[in-house]
């Protein structure tokens, strides 16, 4: 795996990778890998032939400065884990590199993206989000973007973003890897403590129960199950809802329209996210 931090040799290396054709997959990460990551890194190698991985803990896009703060780096771990998955290269810059002195900031005009559940509780944070992306993408010629599903959310919003900035880039949303308790992988799993570790597990069966209870009871009453659970489990909620696909609300219909639940609860000041597509559209 070659490892380039500056943007003038990566951008150049991979220009020159582009004429003698090769397709590129990227996979934009913030380091603290786990196999999830390494899903998207295997993902890419499998329809591309050369595979990008960058690893920046990016400032912008986090609301709270501590959770910044408190972001694990494990950076000697994390070049082993994509050595050991046939990464091929990792850029890895410094926050100058990304936002040098004549970076413009810009606005994105997300919509309701914005002002909903990620966007609600985390004002700024999709903003940030597309800033790095949008950075990296001019920085990394590629041709397939990978993001996982854990941050659905986040993948509605870059698709948002690529067709604001008119990016020729396909996004490929793999699926979210999950523990043997169901538990979805992140980087914030590892600040759990082993008895809230065990807790966490909680938010994948709710999600379960979910989809099982969909189409019987009203919405509501799911949803305020759904919260019940996850607080007897010593979580505060910050949301349980249903949506559809792209997000939109819903009423109690579940007749054509995929539904996707959706839960963001915190532990100890560890907040966790989980989605799961509850029902499928068309069925
Ligand atoms: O999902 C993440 O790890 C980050 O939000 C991303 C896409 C790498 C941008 O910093």
């Amino acid at each position: 795996m070659i490892i380039f931090k500056k943007e003038v040799d990566v951008h150049a290396f991979l220009l020159n990778k582009k004429q003698e054709k090769q397709t590129i997959g990227f996979v934009p990460t913030m380091g603290a890998l786990h196999e999830g990551h390494i899903s998207l890194i295997h993902k890419s190698k499998s329809i591309n032939t050369l595979t990008v991985c960058s690893i920046f803990v990016n400032p912008t896009q986090f609301n709270n400065p501590q959770d910044f703060e408190k972001y694990p780096i494990t950076i000697d771990e994390d070049i082993l884990m994509l050595e050991d998955a046939g990464c091929d290269v990792l850029f890895l810059p410094s926050t100058h590199e990304i936002y040098p002195d004549h970076f413009v900031k810009i606005n994105y005009d997300l919509g309701y993206l914005e002002t909903i559940l990620e966007g609600k509780y985390r004002p700024g944070h999709f903003q940030g989000v597309c800033m790095v992306v949008e950075r990296l993408l001019q920085i990394i010629p590629c041709d397939v973007l990978f993001l996982g599903q854990k941050d659905y959310q986040q993948c509605m919003v870059i698709d948002k973003m690529l067709s604001l900035r008119k990016m020729n880039v396909e996004l490929n949303i793999a699926e979210t890897i999950r523990e043997a308790d169901g538990l979805a992988m992140s980087s914030r799993n590892r600040r759990l403590s082993p008895e809230e570790r065990t807790q966490s597990a909680v938010i994948f069966k709710t999600l379960i129960e979910i989809k099982d209870k969909i189409g019987k009871i009203p919405f509501d009453s799911i949803i305020a199950d759904s919260k019940k659970n996850l607080e007897d489990f010593g979580f505060d909620v910050d949301y349980v809802e249903l949506k559809d696909y792209y997000l939109h609300p819903i009423e109690n219909d579940t007749s054509n329209k995929g539904i996707v639940a959706l839960i963001a609860a915190t532990i100890n000041n560890i907040r966790l996210i989980d989605n799961m597509i509850v029902v499928e559209k068309n069925r």
